[in-house]
């Protein structure tokens, strides 16, 4: 029962499972109407997730996790790497965002993540010159701080860094990505003397995505008709293969024993036909149970492997140039409130986790098609409107909403608009063809949601004279 406290010393009968030893999770904020820091500091102590990984080192979601005990990876955006290749910013940036954190009851940062995926394809090498750079100046100001023990500094590398060539496409072929070897060579050196592990995301999902002739269930963890054999190992799915593949690329590098993390891994639940709540339970049972019995891959067995899960929160103002999937990789909703059953013990004991408590909604109002319109020549442009300012990725072919009639389509379109714009009177009129309602025009499948209250989402920071007063008190109190 490693992993579980009882604390029958504490409460008569009732005792409660930790997570999977090194289980964290991602902690993304691009949405209209976050949830405030201090609703989802609450929500992670409750289901007793106690890592989390940021997308820079925000102030209020510093302030919330003061205190919390919850192990933090830090971030400095690809935006700010170039900046950060001057030593004097990059020692101003450790003094503000790590040394300014580190009290007791402050916050534990552990790694500070140095950009974020800079060598993705995508971005036609932009990066490639100013991270390693950025990464040895944060590296030394950690140190030149005292916190080079205690406080990595690494860089979350998607996958696409490596690959294994087509005509031998398995993980033992495994080598750095051509364009990048010698930028990937110095900065895995440099991992190897800073002791900091090399971060990977891995998406057995994207596997999936826009491929369908991969094998659904090499994307799973429950076995699959179709193994790849490889110098004597069989893989049974992606992830394993994946992950192998850098190992193996590390290996050509002469350090195949370089730590890994992966920094993120998961599944989301709507926006393609194989986005779907179902798929994500699947996925998330098999490698929660196999992180429990750090089962490791095959090149590296039996070992244990920190990950965090990508992500906590749907985030509906993500881009959605990869696809209409990235708005929805939550384990919970935009509200916090759980989606499908999971056991994050890795115990298989699946059940809804503990949702996010106190959050305030805005009121129970929704906007609709109005079916008494005349005029529907403007129909589409409208709908067109209200998705270009709003999120209708559920809409999508094979997504939740897909199903609704013209009708419905136009509503599910107006009401997100109407929520986006915080239930503002003016934006459920869309030139006559919608009006407002207070019944929920929901149907099994498809939510339409009520967005966050405004005044939650402001800042959470005590104002600095209730620091005083509390300093003031302490002091007297000693
Ligand atoms: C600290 O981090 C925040 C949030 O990422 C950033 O906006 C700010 O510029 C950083 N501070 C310094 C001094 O670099
Ligand atoms: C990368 O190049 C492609 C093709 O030339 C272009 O469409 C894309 O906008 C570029 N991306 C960036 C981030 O520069
Ligand atoms: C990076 O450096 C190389 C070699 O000095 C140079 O050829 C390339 O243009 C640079 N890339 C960028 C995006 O600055
Ligand atoms: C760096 O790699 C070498 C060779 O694998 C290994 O012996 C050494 O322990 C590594 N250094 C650290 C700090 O892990
Ligand atoms: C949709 O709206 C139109 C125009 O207002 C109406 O004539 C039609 O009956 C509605 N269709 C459904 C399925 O509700
Ligand atoms: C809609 O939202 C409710 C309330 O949070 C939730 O219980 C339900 O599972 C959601 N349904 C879908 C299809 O997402």
């Amino acid at each position: 029962m490693a992993g579980c406290h009882f604390l029958i010393w504490l409460i008569s009968i009732g005792f409660y499972c930790s997570m999977v030893g090194g289980l964290g999770v991602n902690w993304g904020t691009l949405a209209t109407h976050p949830l405030p820091p201090k609703v989802v500091v609450q929500l992670l102590k409750d289901n007793g997730i106690n890592k989390v990984k940021l997308f820079d080192a925000n102030a209020n979601m510093m302030s919330a996790l003061a205190g919390s005990g919850i192990e933090v990876m830090i971030a400095i955006p690809n935006n700010q790497l170039a900046a950060m290749n001057d030593y004097d910013t990059a020692k101003k940036w450790v003094d503000k965002n790590v040394t300014r954190y580190h009290f007791d009851g402050g916050v534990k940062i552990t790694y500070v993540a140095v950009g974020n995926e800079p060598f993705l394809k995508s971005y036609n090498g932009s990066f490639l010159n100013v991270t390693f750079p950025a990464l040895e100046n944060i590296q030394n100001a950690l140190n030149e701080a005292g916190f080079g023990d205690t406080i990595k500094a690494t860089v979350p590398l998607n996958a696409d860094v490596y690959d294994s060539p087509a005509s031998n496409a398995v993980p033992s072929a495994g080598r750095f990505r051509s364009d990048i070897h010698g930028a990937m060579t110095q900065m895995v050196q440099f991992f190897n003397q800073t002791g900091a592990p090399f971060t990977v995301n891995i998406y057995p999902f994207l596997s999936l995505y826009g491929n369908d002739n991969f094998p659904l269930d090499f994307a799973f963890f429950d076995g699959t008709s179709q193994p790849v054999i490889d110098n004597g190992h069989t893989y049974t799915n992606v992830f394993d293969a994946n992950f192998d593949t850098l190992v193996s690329a590390l290996k050509d590098v002469g350090l195949g024993n370089l730590p890994i993390i992966v920094g993120e891994v998961g599944w989301p639940t709507d926006g393609d036909k194989n986005a779907k709540a179902s798929y994500a339970q699947r996925f998330y049972n098999g490698l929660l149970k196999r992180l429990a019995a750090n089962q490791g891959t095959p090149l590296r067995p039996n070992q244990y492997l920190e990950v965090h899960l990508f992500g906590l929160l749907d985030e509906d103002a993500k881009s959605v140039a990869p696809g209409s999937f990235e708005r929805h990789w939550g384990i919970f909703r935009y509200d916090g409130q759980p989606k499908f059953p999971v056991d994050l013990s890795g115990q298989g004991a699946n059940k809804m986790l503990v949702g996010a408590k106190n959050v305030e909604y805005l009121p129970q109002k929704w906007c609709v098609f109005n079916p008494d319109a005349k005029d529907l020549s403007k129909l589409a442009d409208n709908i067109n409107f209200a998705c270009t300012f709003s999120d209708c990725t559920s809409l999508g072919s094979g997504s939740t909403c897909s199903n609704l009639d013209a009708n419905g389509t136009a509503s599910y379109a107006f009401n997100m608009y109407f929520q986006a714009q915080n239930q503002d009177d003016t934006s459920c009129y869309f030139q006559g063809l919608a009006k407002g309602t207070t019944q929920d025009p929901s149907t099994a499948d498809c939510n339409f949601t009520i967005q966050i209250g405004t005044s939650a989402s402001t800042s959470s920071i005590p104002p600095l004279v209730t620091v005083f007063v509390s300093l003031l008190l302490a002091f007297f109190l000693l």
